[in-house]
């Protein structure tokens, strides 16, 4: 059998390094990747060419593409805090959260989906995040990160009816990990919302995607396996 491979994007984030810890220490998979703006090669989601270059060197790794976990995102960018009212909205923030939270997630899917074997389970998990949800939106607030996570959302439904075309039991999904403590949370956790360590929460995402059957691919689930409404 071919060996196993996990890639985990995002390696450096609060949420992804739990998460490349975790997996390495199931013993599932024969090589872990971490690929993110410090691995070799780098991945920059703002870059295509680079997620392109990571894509190419996978090709040549001996092994299966069997689970991509994408840790990466962000809320504050470049020291922009996330908006209160519409008078806050900036286009250039706007388009930054596009940039990193919606498109460079679909770059993601738009070079490695081809990697991915035609037969047996793999799984394409993202982070989104609960806010990114307009059905359970009730607080308002947020706006470029709400949008950036419903997009996402969207472009994870879609391609996830693609790669069922291409490999049955073959899975996409949004996640949301719950709150976790780290860099994005540190100055806006609320009280009284259970905070997760990066471990629990990563624990149980693995939970999740190890749960997961292919009929419900192209969905969004909370870091106890609960759906959540688009
Ligand atoms: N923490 C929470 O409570 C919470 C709640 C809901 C949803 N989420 C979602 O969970 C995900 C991870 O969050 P976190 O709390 O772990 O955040 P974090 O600690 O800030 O980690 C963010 C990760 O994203 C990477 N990243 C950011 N911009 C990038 C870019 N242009 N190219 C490549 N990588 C980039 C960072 O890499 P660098 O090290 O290079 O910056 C880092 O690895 C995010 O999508 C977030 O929206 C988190």
């Amino acid at each position: 059998m071919a060996p196993k491979i996990a890639v985990i994007v995002g390696p450096t984030g609060g949420i992804g390094s739990a998460v490349a810890e975790a997996v390495t220490a199931s013993g599932t998979y024969d090589r872990v990747v971490g690929l993110g703006r410090q691995s070799e090669p780098r991945l920059d989601l703002l870059d295509e060419q680079t997620i392109e270059a990571c894509a190419d060197q996978l090709k040549v790794v001996e092994g299966e593409v069997r689970l991509v976990f994408d840790a990466s995102g962000a809320l504050t960018l470049d020291g922009s805090r996330p908006e209160k009212s519409l008078r806050e909205i900036d286009p250039s923030h706007l388009a930054r959260s596009y940039a990193v939270n919606t498109i460079g997630p679909a770059l993601l899917m738009k070079h490695f989906f081809p990697l991915f074997p035609r037969e047996g389970r793999f799984v394409f998990a993202t982070l989104s995040a609960r806010v990114g949800s307009i059905g359970d939106n009730r607080l308002g607030g947020w706006y470029a990160y709400r949008a950036a996570k419903a997009g996402l959302n969207q472009i994870v439904r879609t391609a996830a009816i693609e790669l069922s075309r291409r490999n049955p039991e073959a899975l996409a999904v949004a996640l949301h990990p719950g709150t976790v403590k780290t860099p994005l949370t540190e100055t806006f956790a609320k009280s009284g919302l259970e905070v997760q360590e990066p471990e629990v929460a990563a624990r149980r995402l693995l939970d999740v995607v190890n749960g997961l059957s292919p009929a419900e691919t192209g969905c969004f689930f909370d870091h106890l396996g609960k759906p959540i409404a688009w």
